[in-house]
Formats: structure tokens, C-alpha cells, sequence
């Protein structure tokens, strides 16, 4: 039979050029190198610079990813954007990269699921695209955490930094198999019970401020390696493989403890879970299209390999994409 599947035809990236390293931190708080590598994983961050807003990020990955892509700004038919950290209240970040980039049409809005953002804005340009309403989807995360953190907070400050990544996405025929090109299934899901765990004390609507993150770091751990092997286990099994068939895990990046938890759990080595929290910290939204465009360029994932992107993040929210490159 056969169906329109998204196939991801570019990825694109960026970093800020400002790199804070643990020593930095620890000149401002009361931390070191040692106990945030050995607790988390990480041993720097890239932080924007004051004029630098989501959407300039969000922008030069977007770039990118359509210059690989080899798509120009009159192709794309969609922009979502996943962030937690909006340039403005309204209009949406999407909007602002739609107008950055000259794409003359179509339509752009914003997704907030924080660190599963992105997964839920591929998971929406994805089922534009299975439903024929769209040829080309221009899907990032990006965001300027660094901008809701309390730099005297010493729980949360040195776990966050900033950056983007972008992928492209194109209509394409497939045949309804597993062995199909493309996304073959995405996962979605919310809990909102367990808002207190991870927040912003702050918002639009409360108060009129931006506020800081708040975090219960040893729950939501707990909490995460239980629901990322869980959705993992998910999506294999919604598409009759197992965790051998994987050639790789992109996960959101937060914790190194996470990912070697999560790999154990679900029986993947941690040679095919694809880490780069050490260089960029948890940036949230923007982790796993930063992660999957590093082991894009750098080689590691190929065309035809099976690929699984995961995360866990504030609301809760969580969820999963299965992708054959
Ligand atoms: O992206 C969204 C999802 N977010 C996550 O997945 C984050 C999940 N949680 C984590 O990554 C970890 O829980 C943390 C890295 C945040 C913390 O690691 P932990 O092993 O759970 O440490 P802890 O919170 O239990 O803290 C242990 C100790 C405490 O001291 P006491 O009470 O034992 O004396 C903390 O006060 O470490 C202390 N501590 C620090 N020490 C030095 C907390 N932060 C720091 C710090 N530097 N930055």
C-alpha cells in the first residue's frame, strides 16, 4: 500500500560562539568541574551573547539544515519551532525565522513541550505532511535557556545552555513497511501531575514575569529513566523491531547517568547512544537536533540506518520518533 511518509532530507545546527566551562561556574557558585562531571556528565555550555535572541539561533540552523537539504526559502510550506524560551510573548519565534529566512508562504507556529519540544513539533510537521496538506517542513528547536536561570542557583545553572537545531522534512512515497524511508511512528505524552517537579516560576499569565527554573533533580531523574525506556520499548514495538535492530539512540541530552540507565534498561550498548551533553549541556528543545546533526556530519549515522529519538522534559511530557534515514 502505499502511504506519504516524511523523509528527513537535511539537518542544520548552531551554537553561540560563548563557551562557559565548569571552572567559570565555579567562580560564581558554590560548585566545581569535578562534581557536575560526575554528577551530570557536562564540562561546558554555549551561552548567547545579550543581543542574540531564539530566533537568530533558530535561523542560522535553519539555514543550514535547508542548504543540506538543498531547499530554498520558496520550498518550505511549514515552520515549527519547539522552545520554551520564545524571543516575545507573541507572535511566535516561528514567525520571526519565516519572515528571517524570506519564506514567502505557508504557515509557522511555536510548540511548547520543553525539553520533548522538538519531538512534538517533528511528531505535528509529520502528520501535516502524512496528510497531504504539506510537501515541506522546516522542524527546529531552538532555545535561550540560559535566560531562565538563576546563576545563583547552583541545582540547576550549571545544567542548562543554549543553541538550535533544524531538520527538513519532504513528502515522499513509502510503502507502509518498516523497511520504509522516513519517520515510521512517532509517541507522544503529557502528565501534568507532576508540574512541580520541574518548572518556571514565572509567565505571562502569572505574574508577568519570566521567572527562574525549578527543579526536583533526583525525582525527575528517577521519572526519567523510568518513561524514556518505556517509550522506547514503544516505539520498536509499534513497528516490530527490537532494540537490536537500532543502529542508534539520539536521546535529549540531560544527564549522562540518564542515558547509560536508559541504555542498560533497554538493552543498547552506549556505543550506539549518540551523547553530546559534555559540549552542550541539556539545551533543552534544541538537544536533539543538535545531537542528531552532530552524528549526521560527523558520519556516524548513515543513510538507512534505523535511528531513535527520545526525551523527557518538564510538564512531564515525553515521547519518541522512530526514523529510518
Ligand atoms: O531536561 C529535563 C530533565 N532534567 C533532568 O533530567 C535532570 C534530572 N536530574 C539530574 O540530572 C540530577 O538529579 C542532578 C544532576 C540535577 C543532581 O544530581 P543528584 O545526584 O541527584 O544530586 P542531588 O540533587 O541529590 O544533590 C547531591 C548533593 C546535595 O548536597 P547534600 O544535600 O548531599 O549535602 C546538593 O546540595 O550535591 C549538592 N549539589 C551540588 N554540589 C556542587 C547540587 N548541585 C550542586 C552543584 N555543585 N552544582
Amino acid at each position: 500500500m502505499s502511504v506519504i511518509r516524511s523523509r528527513l532530507a537535511g539537518v542544520g545546527a548552531y551554537l553561540p560562539q560563548r563557551v562557559v566551562t565548569n571552572d567559570d561556574l565555579a567562580k560564581i557558585v558554590d560548585t566545581s568541574d569535578e562534581w557536575i562531571v560526575e554528577r551530570s556528565g557536562i564540562r561546558q555550555r554555549h551561552i548567547a551573547a545579550d543581543d542574540e535572541l531564539t530566533s537568530d539561533l533558530a535561523t542560522r540552523a535553519a539555514r543550514a539544515a535547508m542548504e543540506n537539504a538543498g531547499v530554498t526559502a520558496d520550498d518550505i510550506d511549514l515552520i515549527v519551532v519547539g522552545t520554551t524560551t520564545p524571543d516575545d510573548t507573541f507572535p511566535a519565534t516561528a514567525a520571526k525565522v519565516q519572515a528571517n529566512l524570506g519564506v514567502p508562504g505557508g504557515f509557522a507556529f511555536d510548540v511548547q513541550a520543553v525539553c520533548s519540544g522538538f519531538l512534538y513539533a517533528l511528531a505535528t510537521a509529520d502528520k501535516f505532511i502524512r496528510a497531504g496538506d504539506v510537501k515541506t517542513a522546516l522542524v527546529i528547536g531552538a532555545e535561550t535557556f540560559s535566560r531562565l536561570l538563576d546563576w545563583t542557583d547552583r541545582d540547576t545553572c550549571v545544567l542548562f545552555g543554549d543553541g538550535a537545531g533544524a531538520v527538513v522534512l519532504r513528502a515522499a512515497e513509502g510503502e507502509g513497511k518498516n523497511t520504509d524511508t522516513g519517520i515510521l511512528s512517532t509517541h507522544l505524552h503529557a502528565d501534568g501531575r507532576f508540574r512541580d517537579l520541574l518548572y518556571v516560576n514565572g509567565g505571562p499569565s502569572r505574574g508577568q514575569k519570566v521567572g527562574f527554573v525549578k527543579m526536583e533533580g533526583k525525582e525527575v531523574f528517577r521519572h526519567a529513566v523510568t518513561k524514556l525506556a518505556g517509550v522506547v520499548e514503544e516505539a520498536l514495538a509499534a513497528n516490530g523491531y527490537t532494540s537490536a535492530d537500532l543502529d542508534w539512540i539520539v536521546p535529549h541530552q540531560a544527564n549522562r547517568r540518564i542515558l547509560s540507565s536508559t541504555s542498560k534498561k533497554v538493552g543498547v550498548g552506549e556505543d550506539r547512544i549518540v551523547v553530546t551533553l559534555d559540549r552542550h549541556a541539556n539545551t533543552s528543545a534544541a538537544s536533539i537536533p543538535l545531537a542528531l546533526c552532530t552524528a549526521v556530519t560527523d558520519g556516524r549515522i548513515k543513510p538507512g540506518q534505523l535511528i531513535l529519538l527520545e526525551a523527557m522534559g518538564g510538564g512531564f511530557t515525553w515521547g519518541s520518533a522512530l526514523i529510518r534515514l
